[in-house]
This record gives C-alpha cells, sequence and structure tokens, in this order.
C-alpha cells in the first residue's frame, strides 16, 4: 500500500484563497459552470461549491445540475460517475490523479475473472459494486451502491442468489451483518479507514468523556465494535444535526468531513479520531484522503480556465449507466 501521507505540491505557489474564489466565481458564469464538491474535499473548496454532498446526492445531482459544465471536486471515479449520469455535459475534474485506493484494489480484468472462475463452478450469483470502482467496473456488475443506500439496494438482490460484493471488504462485511445476507468479500479497503487505529481510538474514548463515537462504514469492525453510530457522510451529518445537546464527537471517517459537520451542527465539538500514533505520541495526516487533497481552489481555477482535464465518455460507460440508473434512480 502507497504512504497515505499528505505532501504539499512544490509546483503550487502560494495564491490568496480570497482572489482564487473571486476568479472562481468569475470562471463559473463565464464557462456556464457549476461546482460539486464531495464532503472529503477542502472546506474553502466546499464553501464556493453549488452542491456538496456525499458520493449518492452528487451523483444524483450530476443530473439536477443546469449548467453546460460540470466541475467535480472529488476523486476520480466521481467524475466519471457525473459523466456517466449527464453524458451531455462537459465534466471537468481538477486532477486527474485524484484516484482511490478502494477502486485501484480491484482492476477490471481482475473482477472478470473471479466472476468467470465462478460461474465455471456453478454459482449463480449477482456482483453489487461499491461506487468507488471504475466505470470499467461498474459495467461488469448487477448493481452499485453507496454508504448511503446499500441496505436498501441488498434487499433487491433476489433471495436465491448469491452476492459478490466489490471491492470493500469491511463495508461488505458490515452490510453482510445488518441485513443478514451472506456475501463473497472482494479482499479491498480504503487506505484512509483502514488505517485508524483501535489503540487510538480507545485513548480518544479515555481522554473525552461522555464523548460519542461515529464511525463511515469503511472502517474495520474492530473500530466499529466501539462506535455509538455508524453511518456514511450524510448520515453522519443528519445524526449530529438531530442531537441539541452540545455533544463532543470522535470522528472516524476522512478528516475534512469536520468541516461539514461544524456548518450543520456548530453546537458540537468534533475530535477527528488520529490515524496511527507513534510510541511519542505523534500522529502522522492518515485521517485525510491524498487523493482528495489533490483537489486545491488553484486546480479548481485552472481547471474551469484551461477547461482540462476532462472526463471523456467511453463505450462501455453505457453498460455502467445503467447499472447505475437501475441501482440510485429507481
Ligand atoms: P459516502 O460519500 O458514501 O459517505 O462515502 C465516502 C467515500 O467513500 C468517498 O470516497
Amino acid at each position: 500500500m502507497s504512504s497515505p501521507v499528505v505532501t504539499p505540491d512544490p509546483n503550487e505557489v502560494y495564491e490568496d484563497p480570497l482572489d482564487l474564489m473571486g476568479e472562481i466565481e468569475e470562471l463559473k458564469k463565464e464557462k456556464d459552470a457549476s461546482i460539486l464538491a464531495h464532503f472529503y474535499v477542502d472546506g474553502d473548496i466546499q464553501d464556493i461549491a453549488d452542491f456538496t454532498g456525499d458520493s449518492l446526492k452528487l451523483a444524483r445531482d450530476a443530473i439536477k445540475v443546469k449548467s453546460s459544465t460540470i466541475v467535480f471536486s472529488g476523486v476520480h471515479f466521481m467524475g466519471e460517475s457525473a459523466k456517466i449520469m449527464s453524458p451531455q455535459k462537459r465534466v471537468l475534474i481538477p486532477d486527474m490523479l485524484a484516484g482511490c485506493s478502494l477502486a485501484e484494489s480491484c482492476p477490471a480484468d481482475q473482477l472478470a475473472a473471479f466472476q468467470e472462475q465462478l460461474r465455471a463452478d456453478g454459482r449463480t450469483f449477482d456482483t453489487v459494486a461499491y461506487i468507488n470502482t471504475s466505470a470499467a467496473v461498474k459495467s461488469l456488475c448487477d448493481w452499485i451502491v453507496t454508504s448511503g443506500n446499500a441496505r436498501d439496494i441488498i434487499e433487491r438482490v433476489p433471495a436465491d442468489r448469491e452476492i459478490l460484493f466489490v471491492p470493500d471488504q469491511h463495508l461488505g462485511r458490515y452490510l453482510m451483518e445488518v441485513s443478514g445476507r451472506k456475501m463473497i468479500l472482494w479482499p479491498g479497503s480504503c487506505m484512509v479507514h483502514e488505517i485508524f487505529s483501535i489503540q487510538d481510538l480507545i485513548r480518544a474514548k479515555r481522554n473525552t468523556p461522555g464523548s460519542v463515537v461515529i464511525a463511515h462504514p469503511e472502517c474495520p469492525q474492530n473500530i466499529l465494535e466501539l462506535t455509538d453510530f455508524i453511518g456514511g457522510t450524510e448520515k453522519m451529518r443528519q445524526y449530529v444535526m438531530s442531537i441539541k445537546d452540545p455533544t463532543t464527537f470522535l470522528v472516524a471517517t476522512e478528516s475534512a468531513m469536520i468541516h461539514a459537520f461544524e456548518k450543520s451542527a456548530p453546537q458540537h465539538t468534533f475530535v477527528p479520531v488520529p490515524g496511527i500514533m507513534t510510541s511519542t505520541g505523534e500522529t502522522c495526516a492518515c485521517n485525510r484522503c491524498p487523493h482528495m487533497a489533490r483537489n486545491t481552489l488553484q486546480k479548481v481555477r485552472d481547471c474551469l480556465k484551461n477547461e482540462s482535464p476532462e472526463i471523456e465518455w467511453k463505450d462501455y460507460f453505457q453498460k455502467a449507466r445503467d447499472v447505475l440508473d437501475r441501482s440510485l434512480l429507481q
């Protein structure tokens, strides 16, 4: 696994964020563009976005957008999904290298070979993919889930069929627990959620009496066992908003999420659960996704200005579109 530590881009010269925001506003008008931003990108980008949200909401927002251009500030599979959902629009992403460890863990050729092997063994199954996959993988699947709709979709898979769940083994295990369905799990995981350590969480709980732990279901089982509320980013946001009394939450997900929590429920205190802690008490920046962190105000401005990089339509997107449509829109 590559190192998750975020290093600043040495080629990026400092520019005043307020100037950048002003330039982006102008360029949005000039280029007839809207910005969609996932909760995991920097707060300043969320603040200038036209739509913010979790993977499910943003995939649906991509259809609602009125402008002819979408700038998707998130990671590559999200921009790809927006293009698939809205093929007539131009979809730009600030950095083509903003990938996803989960998507990388499940290459389409390996999935196709595994499906072939299962079929040869006489197994009848539906393949359910987490949206954190490439379009090529989506085109090989029967259903797409996000953390926001996964339980509902699992219930739609006929009971007489097995489920092959890709690529997140932790989300898959959690879904097996809550749905009671057995699944064949692909051994992928998210580099950010995978790295939360149980020792850090226990220490954080001890240091913060009365705190409430909230965690994304991409976390491993040992973290979820100590969690008070498990949900995707939007479900967690709704949960903290539903609690009126000021509360301290220990947050086991990507740390940029705290920006959306603080805006939505300012009465609370949000403490990020650190990643691996050294014996001297220092933490790495492991709860920051290095791919999401590739999104900067400068790159948002540049991609609007240059109208590049762009997600181009590919033939196999049509098959992926059919699967996304029936999973997210029906
Ligand atoms: P949600 O957007 O479904 O909460 O999932 C977060 C995520 O994994 C983004 O990569």
